[in-house]
């Protein structure tokens, strides 16, 4: 049997009503912000990630799947979304007609990382990304979004990290005294940080070896060396959001794992999933644009990891199951919504047919063929079933279905002219008649 590659995964019809759910809630959020959708190819050169998430990255060194196409062009399958979008924006020169643009993506990501709980090879990122605004106040929005999201799931506690690191003023300064320091602790650094650190130093900060770690606890940070416009940006960052109720952490250590970003960055941690790992991360990019070949433009945005969003979700709607199983006296349809969470939970809710159909005889089955087809096009979700098993063992799979109406019409109601529609859950029954019985039971439905 021919399996799914290492790190790649299904995702099945019971999850995907989740994913759509939050994928919805999702593009709801971002249209009430002023976003738009735009959609990227998953293939690009590899020349692209390589110059704007960095050379010296876990991403571009080990992570990407690149190849060379039939022509020998090196080509990668997109470890992330920042990347293309900015390409985008400047190959449709999309700062010409508005310099703002606000742009949402959802779709697949391509990492070779080590597969386990939460990390996968294919994985699905939420993506926002802003262009064109220097204020500090889309950076705090940008927070606000994802705290508004996970609201509206229904979730409860963001845990937001923020930091800023620096821009291209005030980071030589601090990159000259982190290589000091590096220099003092170098028997202590795995042979990864002593490669790059010449190059780049700022991505020892992000290793995730124990040793290296330890080494660097007292690590000077980039909050100890901003210049008076980074922190009057970060300041204004933290007030804001002070000010609107989002919680945050100030994380010194929070450098990210690739190389574009400036000012502030920032990621939402979760424990939900065994160990703390990010299901957002996000920040600024003010010099990829021009570094890209682009105007000299501002950038800012996020990516939520849809994979571990869901899980984190799936987790809280278990949660409420559980609670609700256990407190058996309350009438049906009174759990515990969180606040905010309605509309995301109507769109969860299980979806079973409005009618199902029993034909019992060949003509019969013709016949369920085309009124289940005809109220399909009406918009009455109707299923039937052409196996020709008993009325009997068909009753059972329409129960099993959660079928609210059922029609039973064996050859010999389709002469009478009779065919019973009964209610499943009062019990009650219709007739109506075999000649064009659909407009019947868009009546009855209550759908006309
Ligand atoms: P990132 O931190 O590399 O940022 O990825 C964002 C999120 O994608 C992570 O927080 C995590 O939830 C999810 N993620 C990453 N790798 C995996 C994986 N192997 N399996 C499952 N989930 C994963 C970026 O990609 C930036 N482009 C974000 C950004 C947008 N910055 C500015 N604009």
């Amino acid at each position: 049997m021919i399996q799914t590659i290492r790190g790649f995964r299904d995702i099945l019809p019971e999850d995907t009503v989740l994913w759509q759910a939050i994928e919805k809630t999702a593009s709801n959020l971002f249209e009430d912000f002023g976003f738009q959708e735009i959609r990227i190819p998953i293939m690009e050169k590899t020349e692209l990630f390589a110059r704007s998430i960095g050379e010296t990255t876990d991403i571009v060194e080990k992570e990407m799947y690149t190849f060379p196409d039939r022509k020998g062009d090196k080509l990668t399958l997109r470890p992330e979304a920042t990347a293309s979008v900015v390409r985008s924006y400047i190959q449709h020169n999309m700062g010409s007609s508005d310099p703002v643009q606000k742009l949402y993506t959802i779709g697949p990501m391509f990492r070779r990382e080590r597969p386990q709980k939460g990390r996968y090879r294919q994985f699905y990122q939420i993506n926002a990304e802003v262009f064109g605004i220097s204020s500090p106040y889309i950076d705090a929005q940008l927070i606000l979004i994802l705290n508004e999201l996970f609201k509206r799931l229904g979730l409860s506690e963001l845990d937001a990290h923020i930091n800023s690191l620096g821009c291209r003023e005030c980071r030589p300064d601090f990159q000259k005294e982190l290589l000091i320091f590096l220099n003092g602790k170098k028997e202590h650094l795995c042979e990864n940080c002593l490669r790059r650190m010449d190059k780049n130093p700022l991505r020892t900060l992000d290793c995730k070896v124990p040793s290296c770690r330890e080494a660097l606890v007292d690590a000077p940070s980039t909050l100890g060396h901003l210049c008076s416009g980074c922190s009057d940006h970060f300041e204004t960052v933290k007030s804001v959001l002070k000010e609107q109720s989002v919680d945050f952490t100030v994380d010194k250590t929070l450098v990210r794992g690739l190389d574009y970003y400036s000012r502030t960055t920032f990621e939402i941690l979760t424990t939900a999933l065994g160990a703390q790992s990010a299901v957002a991360g996000g920040g600024r990019y003010d010099a990829l644009i021009k570094e890209l070949d682009g105007p000299e433009t501002y950038g800012i945005g996020f990516a939520i990891g849809l994979d571990r969003l869901a899980d984190i979700v799936a987790q809280m709607i278990n949660d409420i199951k559980m609670k609700k199983a256990e407190n058996t006296d309350r009438p049906e349809g009174t759990e515990d919504i969180p606040k905010n969470a309605s509309d995301f939970f109507r769109l969860v809710s299980v979806k079973s047919p409005d009618l199902f159909i029993i034909p019992l005889g060949e003509k019969a089955a013709r016949l369920a063929y085309m009124w289940s087809s005809e109220l399909n096009i009406a918009r009455i979700r109707t299923e039937t079933d052409y196996s020709g098993r008993s009325l009997k063992s068909l009753m059972k799979r329409a129960d099993k279905l959660n079928a609210a109406y059922v029609l039973i019409a064996g050859d010999q109601e389709i002469e009478d002219n009779a065919l019973v529609l009964r209610d499943m859950k009062t019990k009650e029954q219709y007739f109506v008649t075999a000649e064009n019985p659909v407009e019947q039971i868009e009546t009855l439905l209550n759908r006309v």
